[in-house]
């Protein structure tokens, strides 16, 4: 696909994307670790990318998201970057990246920015709320994540809703206001209760952003390979499949298999 046939990009930066509160339309973002998943995000209309630390578990088989390193991300972010068309292209902090002091956390937004990433996504709060600040006053912009962070993932007993009593949800919604003062310019929500959800949309000036947050966030995330089918291993209540990318890549494979054992391909036109 040339690139000069993609149509312009919808948002280009992290005003765009604030400008969006409570005013729509809704926000779309898609996790998306590859140039040509890029390409395809480029041609769509899909507001903007995530290079999601989720790539260790979708890419590369781990069973969580700790394996990805600065080093990882930027690579990604590179090759996201390069194929994203102009769109807005939020990298991910990997595991403990915001919690060896300021200077490492610079250095990791330093290779993620220099990749190409527009942003950078920290998950928690707590602890690091120097961090958030430092990294903004130092122009670089920072989603926030709450709900279920993956890095702390042992932490949480396991992929489980937050926020599901009075208290925990009091919590995320102190959280929220945290990420908020520490001028972070959205915040992912993740398998949090719809109500609990809503309730941190209202109370915040900033963008939320859900995956397992029901239907009151200002935007939606989801990982390509899992919108698309191309992950039929994953499943989750909150997951609408919204192709049957899998089927096609199936029966592209056993076709071409199928075409080479019978020696139908290559046909005369396909021979020099
Ligand atoms: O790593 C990721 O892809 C994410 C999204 C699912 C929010 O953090």
């Amino acid at each position: 696909m040339p690139l000069a046939s993609l149509p312009l990009p919808h948002m280009k930066s992290v005003l765009d994307f604030k400008a969006r509160k409570g005013r729509g339309p809704k926000i779309s973002m898609v996790s998306a670790y590859t140039h040509w998943e890029a390409r395809f995000l480029a041609a769509s209309p899909v507001d903007c990318v995530l290079v999601g630390d989720s790539l260790a578990v979708v890419l590369d088989g781990e069973p969580n998201t700790f394996a990805a390193t600065p080093e990882i991300m930027a690579r990604h972010t590179r090759a996201v970057t390069r194929g994203a068309g102009g769109k807005l292209v939020i990298a991910d902090f990997p595991f403990l990246a915001a919690r060896r002091g300021l200077a490492a956390a610079v250095d990791c937004a330093a290779e993620l920015l220099r990749a190409g990433a527009h942003a950078v996504k920290i998950e928690g709060v707590d602890g690091h709320e120097d961090v958030l600040r430092h990294l903004v006053q130092s122009g670089v912009p920072v989603l926030g994540h709450l709900g279920l962070t993956p890095q702390s993932l042992h932490a949480l007993g396991g992929n489980k809703v937050q926020g599901k009593t009075e208290a925990a949800a009091a919590d995320l919604l102190r959280q929220a206001r945290a990420v908020e003062a520490a001028g972070c310019f959205g915040l992912v929500l993740e398998c949090v209760p719809s109500t609990v959800a809503a309730e941190l949309t209202a109370a915040v000036g900033i963008p939320t952003i859900g995956i397992g947050a029901g239907p009151h966030t200002d935007g939606q995330v989801l990982v390509f390979h899992d919108l698309l089918g191309l992950n039929p291993g994953f499943d989750a209540r909150f997951l609408r499949r919204f192709a049957d990318a899998g089927a096609v890549v199936t029966d592209g494979l056993a076709a071409f298999s199928k075409a080479v054992a019978k020696g139908e391909y290559p046909a005369k036109k396909e021979s020099y």
